[in-house]
């Protein structure tokens, strides 16, 4: 059974959108960076803090991994886990990807109360979002679906990937049921 994956940039939604589609779709909610803290036993400001990014992103690989191996979960995912080409292969091995995109302003001002986020921990948090979305831009791309988040609410956002990813799950099961030449 297919899960649902949802990638894109710290603030873009995924929690809330994961959290609706969840009960929508009456799917267990799994959340990579949640298997992260919970298999590490420390939080992500204190892996970065302790180990560095990078050690923090093998962390993130085995947690993907392990998702990726669940079956009719919504995953909802950290915002660098399309960066490793890995990760991307897992997700969708046996899920639907969807890229969740806003603009820069619009993640600031979501998530300008909670700057608690490592990579975020700078002079000028705006200019940051600017500069990694821009990077990031081409691998969130890499969704099989890409839905624009600006104006719009949680529910409509979640009633648009649910009914994308209720079709491709139809297509799915029927193309178990067809004779190849
Ligand atoms: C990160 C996003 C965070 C978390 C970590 C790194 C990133 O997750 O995985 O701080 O590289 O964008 P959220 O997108 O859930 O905030």
């Amino acid at each position: 059974m297919l899960n649902l994956v949802l990638v894109g940039f710290m603030g873009s939604g995924k929690t809330s959108v994961g959290k609706q589609l969840s009960n929508m779709l009456n799917m267990n909610l799994v959340d990579t960076d949640e298997i992260v803290e919970s298999q590490s036993g420390m939080s992500i400001s204190e892996i970065f803090a302790k180990f560095g990014e990078s050690h923090f992103r093998d962390l993130e690989q085995k947690a993907v991994e392990v998702a990726s191996n669940l079956e009719n979960c919504v995953i909802s995912t950290g915002g660098g886990v399309v960066l490793r080409k890995k990760n991307m292969e897992f997700l969708k091995k046996n899920g639907v990807v969807f890229g969740l995109s806003a603009t820069p302003e619009e993640i600031y001002n979501r998530i300008s109360s909670e700057l608690h986020r490592p990579l975020l921990k700078t002079e000028n948090p705006l200019e940051k979002v600017k500069q990694l979305l821009e990077l990031r831009a081409p691998y969130y791309d890499q969704a099989d679906y890409m839905t624009s988040t600006s104006n719009k609410s949680v529910h409509e956002i979640s009633e648009e990937i649910s009914q994308i990813f209720l079709e491709v799950k139809r297509a799915n099961e029927r193309s178990k049921c067809s004779i190849s030449e």
